[in-house]
């Protein structure tokens, strides 16, 4: 698969089969995301990576899932993701306002690889830090920032091109249809490309 095949095919997944993701290819996401680009190339961020069935356990019920569809789209008993990559900042090495674009760059990093890999994945940000941070034994001096849920997908959410014209606040929700199908749109290429002037 091609770099330009993963961006399409990722979807975030919110449902997931239970076969283990290797050692070998949860290192291999970090590895990727390690070499990635940072901001005066400080490279401030840590991962916690957590597998063992109990503590997974313990992170799912810290997070929170699929705002616009709530409850539905929360992974289901037995559905639920196999692996979670807790992304931190080392506050020693960051630059204030500039690390967080570091994280961006590393998620996508882990999820592209990841889809090329055939794993699933989502990324969260309303997650209980607090709680998170004391399950996973997150020193002082270490801030969590994202969390990261993995897993093989039993779900294959599908894109969505809105029409030129269709904007607004209500047409970008995502949503899932009777059969539990989660559909994703996004915004028509006239609405956020601009040649050579904004709105020329
Ligand atoms: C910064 C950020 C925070 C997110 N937080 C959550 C979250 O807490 N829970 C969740 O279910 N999805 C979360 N998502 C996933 C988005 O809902 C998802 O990316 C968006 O709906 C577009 O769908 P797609 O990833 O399938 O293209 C987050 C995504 C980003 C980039």
């Amino acid at each position: 698969m091609d770099v330009f095949e993963a961006i399409i095919k990722r979807r975030s997944v919110r449902s997931f089969s239970q076969e283990p993701i290797s050692q070998e290819l949860l290192t291999k996401l970090i590895d990727a995301a390690r070499v990635g680009p940072s901001g005066a190339n400080r490279q401030p961020l840590e991962y916690v990576v957590v597998t063992e069935a109990d503590l997974c356990q313990q992170v799912f019920d810290c997070l929170k899932w699929a705002a616009y569809t709530t409850p539905r789209g929360t992974p289901a008993p037995g559905f639920t993701p196999t692996a979670y990559v807790a992304v931190c900042v080392n506050t020693e090495l960051y630059l204030e306002g500039i690390y967080k674009y570091d994280v961006g760059a590393a998620i996508q990093t882990m999820l592209l690889l990841g889809v090329a890999s055939g794993l699933g994945s989502t990324w969260l940000k309303s997650i209980n830090v607090p709680k998170l941070s004391e399950i996973m034994g997150i020193p002082e001096g270490v801030e969590l920032d994202s969390i990261v849920a993995f897993g093989q997908p039993a779900e294959e959410p599908i894109l969505v091109d809105l029409e030129p014209g269709q904007e607004g606040l209500e047409v970008i929700k995502y949503w899932r249809d009777d059969d539990d199908q989660q559909f994703v749109p996004k915004r028509h290429i006239s609405h956020i490309l601009h040649w050579q002037k904004y709105g020329a």
